[in-house]
């Protein structure tokens, strides 16, 4: 007889991939190993990898790769600044090549010839499965079943029944949500008309800003290199850090995010995020870096940063463009040590202070007290003379474009 063919299954224990298990083992004749990550998403492992082995998975593994999504994954974007369409710091689009790379191994330890994923045909992570898997192990085939099969979720239901695999109960939601330790997103139901404020019911990390304590609170975090590695003074591992500034910015309403997105499928769709940490974290970093990098570094970054941004949201996170921004913003992180204070409050985050050894802020030069002030005021003379030299030139070559500009303005003059 020969060795049954295996593929490795993405694994979160809802009614898809379930379904996904039989489907796999019936309609394409896998024997089926299911993997379930745990990156913070606050479901029982165990009970999901029981209930695998039930549904007719031959194993079941679990990991846990909170630290390492958040160390590996989340802090590096975080260090490039990024942010998808200035509005979105990836939580998703960030753990799918993490999945990706647990799917492989496990694949090849277990010599199976496929990995698959429940993902559906319209969204973006359908992509991020497929392009990461296809840069780490081109020899392998990606199955989606929700995607191939033309199941809606009542003909999941029934096939569920009749193959006697259980069905999840999960209370009957109209939202579409996936959550790890980076952020939830909440998308479909009543969001999906974009003039339709958010209810109450589609926030569970985030408390109502106007509901958040009066009073505020002061918390500070430390940086070495651009990687944050302290909260209050309290030296952390990543993945606690983020929980705790989670649960910390979530009570003062800090992280709610609304956003008309552009998919890399092609299509616009209004997403809900919560994501305090991710936030918090954003703004403290960038405070930090205002202090510790050059002008020119600062300005060049700042668009790097929405190149990561958009090859990570695209998938790409194996690809060579993220090495190579990788070894910039390692290079521009090397004075980014320091601490930042931010006040939070009902909603919002503000910084409060600053402060790094290696801080290009030099009080001797911006003071506007003269007693104390070493900057050169003399050398301002001729350094403008020079700067503005090529447009002197111009306007005195090709004559002034200042009537470009249509000014109209009504006039009011006093004279003595
Ligand atoms: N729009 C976000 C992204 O593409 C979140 C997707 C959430 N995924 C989901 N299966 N509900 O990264």
């Amino acid at each position: 007889m020969s060795k049954p063919k295996r593929c490795v299954l993405a694994y979160s224990g809802g009614l898809d991939t379930s379904v996904s298990i039989r489907w796999l083992q019936e309609r394409l004749g896998y024997e089926v190993i299911t993997c379930t990550a745990d990156i913070g998403e606050a479901k029982n492992i165990e009970e999901v990898t029981d209930r695998a082995l039930r549904t007719g998975a031959v194993a079941a593994y679990s990991v846990d790769a909170r630290r390492l999504f958040v160390e590996e994954f989340c802090f590096p974007s975080l260090a490039a600044s990024a942010m998808y369409e200035g509005a979105y710091p990836l939580a998703t689009a960030l753990a799918r090549p993490l999945i990706a790379k647990i799917l492989v191994d496990v694949a090849r330890d277990e010599g199976a010839e496929a990995i698959a994923h429940g993902c559906t045909g319209k969204g973006n992570d359908q992509v991020r499965f497929d392009v990461a898997t296809a840069a780490l192990a081109p020899e392998l085939e990606v199955v989606a079943p929700v995607r191939d099969w033309e199941m809606g979720r009542p003909q999941e239901i029934e096939f569920a029944r009749a193959h006697g695999i259980e069905v999840p109960v999960t209370q009957e939601s109209p939202y579409s949500v996936d959550a790890n330790i980076w952020g939830r997103s909440i998308e479909a139901g009543p969001l999906e008309d974009p003039w339709q404020e958010p209810t109450p019911d589609v926030f569970a990390w985030t408390v109502d800003p106007h509901a958040a304590p009066e009073e505020g609170l002061l918390i500070s975090l430390g940086f070495e290199h651009g990687i944050p590695v302290t909260l209050d003074g309290e030296r952390l591992t990543g993945d606690v850090l983020v929980t705790r500034l989670n649960a910390l910015a979530g009570a003062h309403g800090i992280g709610r995010i609304d956003h008309v997105e552009n998919r890399l499928v092609g299509i616009k769709s209004r997403e809900i995020y919560e994501a305090p940490a991710a936030i918090v974290l954003h703004t403290a970093h960038t405070a930090l870096e205002t202090l510790t990098l050059g002008r020119d570094v600062f300005h060049l970054k700042r668009r790097l940063g929405d190149e990561w941004a958009r090859l990570v949201y695209d998938g790409l996170w194996f690809g060579q463009l993220r090495s190579a921004l990788a070894a910039f913003v390692a290079v521009t992180q090397e004075p980014v040590s320091g601490e930042v204070k931010l006040r939070l409050w009902r909603g919002t985050v503000s910084v409060a202070g600053r402060r790094a050894p290696g801080s290009l802020y030099r009080e001797e030069l911006a003071t506007y007290d003269r007693r104390q002030d070493t900057f050169d005021h003399s050398a301002a003379r001729g350094f403008i003379e020079l700067f503005g030299l090529p447009l002197r030139t111009q306007a005195r070559i090709q004559g002034a474009l200042e009537d470009s500009v249509p000014l109209s303005l009504e006039r009011k003059v006093k004279r003595r």
